[in-house]
């Protein structure tokens, strides 16, 4: 969508994955769907230096307002909840140089049984904007499938009519999986600035890997139809969180960034580990992710384990050309002591060479020939993720 916004993914934090719809805050004061968690995770995302490295936002998502509009048709944040309501909550933020995002659904319901938008698209984004909103994610439960082509666009329209830039993130393409000839990315790409395309993440490495054989499976489709302004969301990051190991974050991280997916963690950041905390703010990583080109990465060769990935970013040294690339192991159980690579086998044929840096070690591996072989070690669930920059005249190779 071209409104100016999300020039580069969205960085932030979201709630579902880590605590879903809990509104029980007697049973579970700290992870209970209400304003303090939200503020609390703010906090931490200074308190820790994630703004500092690009996470800029913090999302509600469902199970948010009362179950009935008020007399008015208005949305009403619930009242327990949120005492304070959202204006507030959107002030709290904007104070700590964060950005609000906040939830809701086209269809007559939300996926969680909350009100939805269907008939109230204007006077809700009228809301939404009065109530210093900067991004929405419209979700796309309880609606018929064939009514996503102008429920969608509609809402779209009224958060411009608002005259408020707010971030539009559709569910559109989630909801027509089974239906791949009803998607047009190219036109979801006119209407939204990131969308979902597949089924909900959890903390499993099962559900990481769905994702990423889903996005492998359609990459061409995918690739052509990302870029500034308009994203394919693989869904929320999952590290931190209990059943992910610093191996599946590291890998969940890579080829995130490989992509130039959104970056929106869903975690509680009050407890994560410190490994999972410096996966999070690998900026050499977060460089590549959020690369201005936008270029999503392609798998350039797969074998029954181990997928290769390739992704052309902004390059570091004149008119030469710059990569990242990165493999990885999809296997739970087995590892790979030594896989052996080439870069001319990935397609980076440059005869002057290629200087290539570790994100994960933060180390260089110098001047490598299209022709020399990487050697990697590849743990189960795990990732290797490379720069390369194309050295310079051939003969004439200087160090960085
Ligand atoms: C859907 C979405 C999730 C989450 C829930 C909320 O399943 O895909 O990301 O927003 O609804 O009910």
């Amino acid at each position: 969508l071209d409104n100016g916004l999300a020039r580069t993914p969205p960085m932030g934090w979201m709630s579902w994955t880590a605590f879903y719809c809990e509104t029980d805050c007697a049973k579970h004061p700290d992870g209970c769907i209400n304003e303090d968690l939200y503020k609390a995770m703010a906090d931490q995302i200074v308190i820790d230096g994630y703004n500092l490295v690009g996470y800029k936002s913090v999302h509600i998502d469902d199970c948010w307002s009362e179950m009935e509009r008020d007399v008015n048709g208005v949305l009403v944040a619930n009242k327990t909840r949120f005492p304070s309501g959202m204006k507030k909550l959107a002030k709290y933020m904007h104070r700590l140089g964060l950005k609000f995002g906040i939830y809701e659904d086209y269809g007559t319901k939300t996926c969680a049984g909350y009100p939805g938008s269907y008939k109230h698209e204007k006077v809700d984004a009228e809301t939404f904007a009065a109530w210093d909103v900067d991004y929405l994610k419209l979700d796309g439960c309880n609606i018929d499938e064939d009514l996503m082509p102008i429920g969608y666009p509609l809402m779209g329209k009224e958060l411009n009519a608002t005259g408020r830039p707010i971030m539009y993130s559709c569910s559109w393409p989630a909801y027509l999986i089974n239906h791949p000839e009803k998607v047009d990315y190219n036109v979801i790409g006119k209407h939204c600035n990131t969308w979902r395309n597949f089924d909900d993440i959890n903390s499993s490495w099962k559900s990481i890997v769905s994702i990423i054989s889903y996005y492998d499976k359609n990459q061409d489709k995918h690739i052509p139809t990302h870029g500034p302004g308009k994203w394919h969301d693989p869904d929320m990051l999952v590290i931190g969180n209990k059943g992910i190991t610093d191996a599946m974050a590291i890998s969940q991280f890579t080829i995130w960034c490989i992509w130039s997916a959104p970056l929106i963690m869903s975690n509680d950041l009050r407890i994560i580990s410190e490994n999972s905390k410096v996966i999070l703010q690998n900026q050499e990583a977060i460089l590549i992710n959020q690369d201005p080109l936008g270029v999503m990465g392609r798998l350039v060769k797969n074998t029954t384990d181990i997928a290769t990935y390739v992704k052309q970013i902004t390059p570091s040294r004149g008119n030469k050309k710059s990569f990242a690339f990165a493999l990885l192991n999809r296997n739970e159980a087995k590892s790979y002591r030594k896989v052996e690579i080439s870069l001319s086998a990935i397609g980076l044929t440059d005869p002057a060479g290629y200087y290539v840096h570790d994100v994960w070690a933060h180390a260089d591996l110098g001047l490598v020939r299209p022709g020399d072989s990487i050697i990697v070690d590849l743990e189960p669930t795990a990732s290797v993720f490379f720069r390369a920059d194309v050295a310079g005249i051939p003969g004439h190779a200087q160090r960085r």
